[in-house]
Parts: structure tokens; sequence; C-alpha cells
């Protein structure tokens, strides 16, 4: 079947079984920012924004994304220009093998858009949805601590500080 969704600002037409979890069609289709974990809901890997909500790609079929708007960790910053949660996380050194990382910096920038000012508490419930195997989670909650102060309100609100590109900051393929 054809579909017809937007990925980080660009329409796109994809082929795909209508059950076809998202994920698996977004990297064959070059989005690579969505990592390939458990493929069953638990790891957070595939971490992405689906019309607006934190959501985990694997666990979306195709027929129930039709025509949304879908952002991965690809539309937020770049290289040289990185959005404020990729920068808290790179300032905190709260990565290592980076796999995680595409997810945890999505689900913070949903956190920090419906709640600009989270408790520790708070951000570790929320990142209770995504695993990792490296950090010991310490350094990655001062991370979320350290971008919702960095998060100019444009931001916090669902903004995008740049116009979307394919380049990926933070991730491994
Ligand atoms: S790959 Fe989607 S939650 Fe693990
Ligand atoms: S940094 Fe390796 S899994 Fe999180």
């Amino acid at each position: 079947m054809e579909f017809t969704l937007q990925v980080n600002g660009a329409q796109i037409s994809v082929t795909a079984e209508a059950e076809e979890p998202l994920l698996d069609v977004l990297r064959r289709n070059g989005y690579t920012g969505p990592k390939r974990g458990c493929r069953s809901g638990s790891c957070g890997f595939c971490t992405v924004s689906i019309d607006g909500e934190v959501e985990k790609a694997c666990l979306r079929p195709m027929e129930t994304v039709a025509g949304s708007e879908v952002e991965t960790i690809s539309a937020l910053g770049t290289q040289s220009d990185l959005h404020p949660v990729q920068e808290a996380f790179v300032d905190n050194s709260a990565l290592q093998c980076g796999f995680c990382i595409p997810g945890m910096i999505m689900r913070t920038k949903g956190l920090l858009e419906s709640n600009p000012d989270p408790d520790r508490e708070e951000i570790r419930e929320e990142l209770s949805e995504n695993l990792c195997r490296c950090t010991g989670y310490e350094k990655i909650i001062d991370a979320v601590e350290d971008a919702a102060a960095r998060m100019p309100a444009e931001v916090a609100d669902g903004g995008l500080p740049e116009p979307t590109t394919e380049t990926e900051p933070i991730s491994n393929e």
C-alpha cells in the first residue's frame, strides 16, 4: 500500500504493509535516527513524535499514521547548531554508546514541552519508558534538568530552532 505522511517537515510517500511498524518504514527510507531495539515497546530506542505526542515507532502500524506529522531526532539540531536538549546531553556527558540517546532526547523534548520545570522524580518517571545500558541514568537526569534551564520559551512550546535537516548529530546507525 502507498502511505503519505510528513516526516521532519517534508511530505513523503512510502510503500508499506498496513501492519508494518512505522519504525521499520522510517529506517528503510533513510530516517535512521529512531533505533531498532526490542521492537516490542520495551526499550524506547525508537521514540519519535507523532502529531506532537511522544510515541514508540515500533508500536505504530503504518495504517495508524497515514497523514500524520512525524518528527525524529534529525529534526532537532545539526552538528554545528544543536538543539538545547542535545547541547545539555553533550555538556553533561549523558551518553556513552549513544544507542538510546535519540529516543531519550525525543522523550526529554516532549517532557519539557508539557512540563518546562520537572523535578528529578518527574524526570525519572518520564524516562522510565526509555532504557539505557551504559550511563546509570544519573547524568541523563542531570542533562534533562540542565536542558530545562536552557530551553527558550519558543522551543519549549514545541517550535524548532532551525529548519529541518536529516543530519544526525547524536545517533548511531
Ligand atoms: S524498539 Fe521500540 S520500544 Fe524498543
Ligand atoms: S548510552 Fe549506551 S544505551 Fe544509553
